[in-house]
């Protein structure tokens, strides 16, 4: 059942991509196919479908959040990049094809996720059918989240901070690097529909789990999955000498954990009024998920 929503969230998702940097000037046209590659590459899709799952569940009509979805997916998609780029991770693999880098060079992979960064503040502010004071409210959440107090911040930390590292400052990297962006998500879609600050504070809480649970899974995925599958290099932390909560924890610990913050992100889930359903299951597949 959740295989098929997802499907159904991101062939739509997909859809509305692909539209955004399709005019292209013929002089830009390196860098437009150099976004477009990891763009649409594929891609769970995770964070967007988030965003308009938290959308619907404080009374939203799911249709008009759909470019600020597709937003957080192109500022995902830049983070993506950059993360595999020689001077950060040094993957040469990701979404199951070549690192933008390995196909187009470093130059234009550094200007792709730019430009994927870039326009996607523009893809957000174009939403329409929203009150445009909510659409600056979440835009301001885009920011900062995205920038050096969040998804930046856990970039630095983990890029700057050899190992070994306590368990409180790899907590820290995991909540800023992965859990900012879905922290966007959850909020965002809670600020558009017009949430009260009540619930606005519940989807930031239940982000702060799953953002956590998220990150040990994907050093959990990073240990043990299948490579064809996972669709980027499996032991890229250990090549790299990342203390990662596997390292720290152990993998029955880690799994323990993740089992946990999802059974406390489910339960803020039944804290709201309206159906979660969909939501729950959604929580319980990344727990789940192989890759
Ligand atoms: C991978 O994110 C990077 C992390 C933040 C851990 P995803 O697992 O959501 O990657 P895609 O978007 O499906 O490729
Ligand atoms: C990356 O964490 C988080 C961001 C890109 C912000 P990882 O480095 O663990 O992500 P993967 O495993 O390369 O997808
Ligand atoms: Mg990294
Ligand atoms: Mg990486
Ligand atoms: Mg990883």
């Amino acid at each position: 059942m959740i295989d098929l929503i997802l499907k159904n969230y991101q062939d739509k998702i997909n859809m509305r991509l692909d539209m955004f940097l399709a005019q292209t000037d013929k002089n830009y046209k390196d860098v437009v196919e150099a976004s477009r590659y990891s763009l649409l590459a594929g891609g769970k899709r995770i964070r967007p479908i988030l965003l308009l799952e938290f959308y619907k569940l404080c009374g939203g009509n799911d249709e008009c959040a759909y470019n600020f979805a597709c937003a957080i997916e192109m500022i995902h998609t830049y983070s993506l990049i950059h993360d595999d780029l020689p001077c950060m991770d040094n993957d040469d693999m990701r979404r199951g094809k070549p690192s933008n880098h390995i196909k187009f060079g470093e130059s234009m992979a550094l200007l792709a996720g730019d430009s994927l960064l870039t326009e996607s503040f523009g893809v957000a502010a174009r939403t329409v059918g929203i009150d445009q004071g909510l659409v600056v409210k979440a835009l301001g959440i885009l920011s900062a989240n995205a920038g050096i107090n969040g998804m930046i911040g856990g970039q630095v930390i983990d890029t700057l901070y050899d190992a070994p590292i306590t368990e409180e400052l790899l907590n820290e990297i995991c909540l800023l690097k992965t859990g900012a962006l879905i922290k966007i998500a959850c909020s965002c879609g809670a600020v558009l529909a017009g949430a009260n600050d009540e619930d606005i504070k519940k989807a930031e809480l239940y982000a702060e789990k799953i953002g956590l649970a998220f990150q040990i899974v994907d050093d959990i995925l990073d240990n043990t999955a299948n490579e064809q599958k996972l669709g980027k290099p499996v032991g890229s932390d250990n090549r790299n000498e990342k203390t990662t909560m596997v390292g720290l924890l152990g993998l029955e610990e880690c799994r323990k954990r993740a089992r946990e913050l999802t059974d406390e992100a489910i339960c803020i889930l039944d804290s709201f009024s309206a159906d979660s359903t969909t939501l729950k299951e959604l929580t319980k597949y990344l727990l789940v998920r192989d890759y």
